[in-house]
């Protein structure tokens, strides 16, 4: 145990207190032991590579090539993305991946290579596999995008999981991004990145590695193109990133490298290659759409770790009302549990949860509840009683319950890798709708057993269902949080079938967007907390988890009213835009920062719902197009390098381009443009990209620019939806997408398209519809140019 964590875990144990944590010590003991026991036995490894190739047989797609002690199966399917996996393992079982998987494209096929090799050559992709084993994957140019040199396996001599690990190059001027939430982000730098979901222990900063939603997923960008890789094994592993170095010219590049070590699980990947827009595309083809948030939940939200009781809730609800600030929602945490336990109610403090409901309903403001997947072990707890009944509990090797520490004292955890388990445990969300709740939080979900030493979460030779293939924690650990949003989310849609669910969940792994979102975790309260909370939201983005935001306001400190307010400037422009903060970390209304604050606070409040149906048309468009709502500048522009070196900006959607204070005691800014035309949204000047400029960022607001021929609707003064269209360069056209909220439920949502262009000298702007134009039926207003329609 380093230094950092030695303190972590004596704060731990010092908020856990005497009794909670001398459990704790007990747990991690027994924890160390169970896996020792499992861990005997274990002989000396050697080392496999596949050796020569020794034949290949033709498939529809691809096929299979046959080496001395492996075989490699490759698979492009219908829609260009390819697959590829080691020693026979196919596409599925996934738990990655939406069903069905996708056909082979019948067009591409095995055929030799020069030098024994073979390929497979598709519309999108060509794939080449070396004689020993070395697989390249080049763009239909012919250029080399990644180049994965023979893998290696070593396996157990008496059998059993075995590890192994890829090297991969790909070109020096490459960018890497994703790996799911990574404080060190956007943008990849060298290192090494573990795929263990794990909760940071109260409060991180950037570097802290790794997080609560880590995925084996890359996004690779470079100019000869850009490529996404998945590895689709949810076992524990290591990334370590090399960025390459460009030479002089004279072909002496370094590479940039990919060491990628995993503690198991088959070795098998998806890449999908083209521009950013059709990666992502792809890929929330692949792991199914985003599951699309009530209208509400991209309104403005609070939470607070400490709500004394329903007065105090309602209090808060009363506060912003009175000083006519919008608030969509009020988050419940732990404390309005009977002692922390899940699905439960203090009604000492909490002795009238349907009517706060109500009254806050009325008010324009729904409840939305924490939940926790560890349930408190004590004969007597309905919940208990009720899993332990049908045997829901994950069990150590000797079939006994594992036990943790959690909020609520000695826990026993759900198994949600058993479908029987998931559908009980989606049942008990009844108990929450019944109290009025209209969505949830889901937390802790790890899973987390605190620890004072080793890892705060479960044996790794805890059994699971596996969806009844059987498997212990090293297998199950990354998808417990995604597992359980699936039990959750399919609940509520059973429960409420006519309402779209409101979930988030801490944890995750690959597809959780099928399921709802996820936000920060504990990020501290500190400008480089303010950072990493950025870096989180576009990296997961990328990984096709288009719903996400911050604790805004850091989550352990009492931030500077500065730093509160820069964070709120930015969380405005967040898809899930939420105060939050911990037990004693104080308080995160916006009046609670002083008249100041409050005014620069409200004015972002007033923005968020003035660009709410922005907003919507962007969680549409990421359920229907996989874009997500908050793109890296190089989002149009992969190729521009100064672009993908850009990480304190982004886009939000194809119009704006948001660029926030990440730093004390700014007024003014560098921002760096994408090519083409920009209006700063508050003056209405207009800038030219690509380059850089310096805008102004007093602290009333952050710079917020327009894309020129960009079409933004917004809520106008009635209330409905008003087209802000932004003036095109003259002689250029432009256009956009708009969504109109459908409502909470599964009615379609309906795509407008607009068009817009100079004509006389007037911006004209005309719906499209079929093969013709019409007037549209929104107010326009538009802006940026000297013509009206
Ligand atoms: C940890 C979560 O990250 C935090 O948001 C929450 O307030 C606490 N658990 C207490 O439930």
């Amino acid at each position: 145990m380093d230094g950092v964590e030695l303190v972590r875990s004596v704060g731990r144990l010092r908020t856990l207190g005497a009794r909670p944590g001398l459990r704790a010590v007990r747990w991690a003991w027994r924890r160390r032991r169970t896996d020792a026991v499992a861990r005997a036995g274990r002989g000396p490894e050697l080392a496999r590579v596949p050796g020569s190739v020794v034949g290949a047989q033709p498939s529809p797609g691809g096929g299979v090539v046959r080496f001395a002690r492996s075989e490699l199966r490759i698979v492009v399917a219908v829609g260009g993305a390819v697959f590829w996996g080691w020693d026979g393992a196919g596409p599925e079982p996934s738990y990655g991946l939406a069903a069905p998987v996708p056909e082979p494209d019948p067009r591409a096929g095995l055929e030799p290579d020069t030098d024994g090799g073979w390929r497979v050559v598709s519309q999108r992709v060509t794939v080449v596999v070396s004689r020993l084993g070395a697989v390249e994957v080049r763009t239909p140019g012919g250029v080399v995008l990644r180049r994965d040199l023979p893998p290696r396996w070593w396996e157990p001599e008496g059998g059993g999981p075995g590890r192994w690990s890829v090297r991969t190059e790909v070109a020096a001027d490459a960018r890497f991004f994703g790996l799911g939430g990574r404080s060190a982000g956007p943008r990849l730098r060298d290192g090494a990145y573990r795929l263990w979901n794990t909760d940071p222990g109260g409060s991180f900063g950037p570097g802290d590695d790794p997080l609560s939603v880590t995925m084996p997923v890359q996004l690779v960008v470079a100019d000869a193109g850009t490529h996404l890789v998945f590895h689709d094994s949810t076992w524990d592993g290591l990334v370590t990133l090399r960025e390459g170095r460009e030479g002089d010219g004279s072909g002496h590049d370094r590479p940039g490298t990919v060491e990628l070590r995993m503690a198991g699980g088959p070795l098998r990947c998806w890449v999908v290659v083209g521009t950013p827009a059709r990666v992502l595309a792809r890929w929330s083809r692949l792991t199914g759409p985003a599951a699309v948030p009530p209208s509400w939940a991209l309104g403005p939200q609070h939470a607070r770790w400490g709500f004394g009781d329903q007065e105090e809730v309602w209090r808060v609800v009363a506060g912003y009302r009175e000083r006519g600030l919008p608030l969509s929602a009020v988050h419940l945490d732990i404390d309005h549990l009977d002692e922390r336990r899940v699905f439960t109610v203090d009604r000492a403090r909490f002795p009238d949860l349907p009517g706060l409901a109500a009254r806050s309903r009325a008010a324009g403001v729904r409840l939305v509840s924490i939940v926790d997947p560890a349930v408190r072990a004590g004969r007597g707890d309905a919940v208990y009683d009720a899993g332990r009944r049908i045997g829901a509990f994950v069990r150590d090797g000797r079939g006994r319950e594992v036990r943790g520490e959690v909020w609520p004292g000695a826990c026993a955890y759900p198994d949600f890798t058993d479908p029987v388990v998931r559908r009980w445990w989606g049942e008990l969300y009844a108990e929450r709708l019944g109290l009025g709740f209209s969505g949830v939080w889901h937390d802790m979900n790890e899973p987390v057993a605190f620890a004072p030493f080793g890892e705060a979460t479960l044996p790794r030779s805890a059994r699971h269902v596996l969806e009844g293939r059987g498997g212990d924690h090293r297998e199950a650990h990354n998808v417990y949080g995604l597992a359980m949003a699936r039990a959750g989310y399919e609940g509520l849609r059973r429960l409420r079938p006519g309402e779209r669910p409101f979930l988030f969940s801490r944890s995750g792994w690959v597809g959780l967007q099928r399921y709802g979102g996820t936000w920060s975790g504990d990020v501290a309260s500190s400008w480089a907390g303010l950072r990493a909370s950025l870096a989180l939201v576009l990296g997961l983005g990328l990984c096709g988890v288009p719903y996400s935001g911050p604790d805004v306001g850091g989550f352990d400190g009492v931030p500077s009213p500065e730093l509160y307010l820069r964070w709120f400037q930015l969380g405005a422009y967040l898809p899930l835009f939420r105060t939050h903060s911990a037990l004693g970390a104080g308080r995160r209304e916006p009046w609670e920062f002083g008249p100041m604050v409050l005014e620069h606070a409200g004015a972002a409040l007033v923005e968020r719902e003035r660009l709410r149906p922005y907003l919507v048309t962007l969680a549409h468009l990421a359920r229907l197009t996989g874009a997500p709502y908050v793109r890296p500048l190089w989002w149009d522009a992969p190729g521009d390098r100064e672009l993908r070196d850009c990480e304190d900006a982004f886009l939000l959607g194809d119009a704006l381009l948001v660029a926030p204070v990440l730093e004390p005691g700014v007024a003014r800014r560098t921002v760096r443009l994408p090519r083409g035309r920009w209006y700063d949204t508050v003056s209405g000047r207009a800038y030219d990209g690509p380059g850089r400029v310096l805008l102004e960022a007093p602290v009333s607001r952050i710079p917020v620019l327009a894309r020129a021929g960009s079409v933004v609707p917004v809520r106008g003064a009635d209330g409905g939806i008003e087209l802000e269209v932004w003036a095109p360069v003259p002689g250029r056209k432009g256009g956009g997408l708009v969504v109109p909220d459908p409502g909470d439920g599964w009615e379609r949502a309906e795509v407008e398209r607009y068009a817009v262009r100079w004509a006389a000298g007037r911006v004209v702007v005309r719906r499209v519809r079929g093969d013709g134009a019409v007037r549209p039926d929104r107010p326009v207003r538009v802006r940026g140019g000297r013509g009206q329609r």
